[in-house]
């Protein structure tokens, strides 16, 4: 691949279809750097729990976007961190509570008008790999490349079940899987930007894929994509 070209790939789909972890690994092998969006909205949702504002109430979330200061950075390892207010919460983001409340905050256009700038900004110099929901339909129209990653409801709920197991959480496979489908429905039915495939995106599967199969089929998609 030409690494003089600058290209951006944008990846969305649903929750635990294994984007971030694929998305991740695929940009480490491509040499292009990976961009974690669910991980703005995880820290606009920490930061109206901190302050105590419900997630639905628009006008007293616009107020606190103007007080807040959100940065994306990376570690030494490359690793993407999320600064509020200079406090590192990459960590603090990570729990059911804050992905209903990131969920819910991502639906009200403040919010979403709010990132749509930082977004764009991360992808203007470098090569990335961005994953979300509307990259390929509102923040980077043009990429490069568009793929919609996704699995069946049961594949990804198995994931995710075995992964907060492993945590040590005790939710049963019932409750992620009910969980799943609710974010599925509230990401897919909100009224701005919703959770689509753009036109131009190559569906990938993973349904049946392990981890290693499915990086590799996204940077055959990659590859094809740029080598056109
Ligand atoms: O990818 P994630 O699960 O970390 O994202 C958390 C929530 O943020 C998700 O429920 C929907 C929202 N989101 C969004 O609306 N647009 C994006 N580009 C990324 C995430």
């Amino acid at each position: 691949m030409n690494s003089e070209k600058h290209y951006a790939v944008a990846i969305d789909g649903p929750s635990g279809a294994g984007k971030s972890s694929v998305a991740k690994a695929a940009a480490k092998r491509l040499g292009a750097v990976y961009v974690d969006t669910g991980a703005i909205y995880r820290t606009i949702g920490l930061a109206a729990k901190r302050a105590g504002i419900l997630p639905e109430d628009a006008q007293r979330l616009a107020g606190l976007l103007t007080r807040l200061s959100i940065e994306l950075t990376y570690d030494a390892q490359g690793a993407q961190r999320m600064l509020l207010n200079g406090e590192d919460v990459s960590d603090d983001i990570r729990t059911p509570e804050i992905s209903r409340s990131a969920s819910a905050v991502s639906a009200v256009p403040a919010v979403r008008a709010f990132l749509l700038e930082m977004q764009r900004e991360a992808a203007r110099t470098r090569c990335v790999l961005m994953d979300g929901r509307d990259i390929g339909t509102v923040v980077l129209p043009q990429a490069e490349v568009k793929i919609f990653l996704t699995a069946s409801p049961e594949a990804r709920a198995k994931r995710r079940f075995k992964e907060l197991r492993e945590k040590g959480d005790g939710s049963s496979y019932e409750t992620v899987l009910a969980e799943l489908q609710q974010r599925d429905a509230q990401d897919m039915n909100r009224a701005i930007a919703p959770l689509r495939q753009a036109e131009d995106a190559v569906l990938v599967d993973t349904s049946e894929l392990d981890f290693d199969g499915s990086v590799d089929a996204v940077c055959a998609v990659i590859r094809e994509k740029l080598e056109q």
